[in-house]
């Protein structure tokens, strides 16, 4: 029933999931500096490092980081804020059950520096996806976005305030949608079962 989060880093997304109620079997870190390892501890709930500086290849990482999430036997794997690419070994030994969340409008700015990103392009929206995880970073088939608009005078911060928020509410509510069934995998698109599924996701002005 349960999930393992991977984080890199603050951990919000992870409290978002935790504050949610998802049942949270470990969280794990490729960062033993991770601020968000000891807020999980502080919850009770397993915080487990594995450093990817100890590793000499990508392989040998990702294979430890597999041994240390398959002790938990997790239905979903969810990346929150992980900041490592994964092999593609890895992505295809969870195929199905591994999620993340970027901070835009896939498929639009992938990779880092969305928000200013978004800002040079002067994109009047901007927001956030959930999405299966496949070999290429940030594509993969769509859970959920949440879209927000771009204010005159914004700044990075302040843009990144705002989706931030929307990646909270998003986050949980695709989890609880994969741990309840909700949710097929048809070729490159996700359908959400149930009437009001994606109304739940939908924008916030
Ligand atoms: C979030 O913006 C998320 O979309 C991106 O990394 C950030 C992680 O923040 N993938 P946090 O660690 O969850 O606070």
């Amino acid at each position: 029933m349960s999930v393992v989060l991977l984080i890199s880093g603050r951990g919000s997304n992870m409290q978002a999931i935790l504050d949610a109620g998802i049942p949270v079997a470990a969280v794990l870190s490729n960062r033993a500096d991770a601020a968000g390892l000891a807020l999980a501890a502080r919850r009770g709930v397993p915080a487990v490092v594995v450093e990817h500086r100890d590793f000499a290849t990508r392989e040998a990482f990702d294979a430890a980081l597999a041994a240390a999430i398959d002790r938990y036997a997790p239905r979903l794997v969810a990346l929150a804020g992980f900041l490592r690419v994964l092999t593609p070994g890895f992505v295809a030994r969870y195929a199905g059950r591994l999620v993340n969340i970027h901070p835009s409008l896939l498929p639009e700015f992938p990779g880092l520096d969305t928000h200013a990103r978004a800002l040079a392009a002067g994109a009047k929206r901007h927001g956030c996806t959930v999405h299966f995880v496949t070999a290429q970073l940030d594509h993969g088939p769509i859970i959920a976005q949440a879209g927000v608009p771009v204010l005159p005078g914004d700044t990075e911060q302040a843009l990144a305030a705002r989706v931030l928020e929307q990646e909270h509410r998003i986050y949980p509510q695709a989890i609880r949608w994969f741990l309840d069934g909700q949710l097929a995998i048809e070729g490159e698109r996700v359908r959400v079962k149930g009437a009001h599924a994606q109304l739940a996701a939908g924008d916030r002005a």
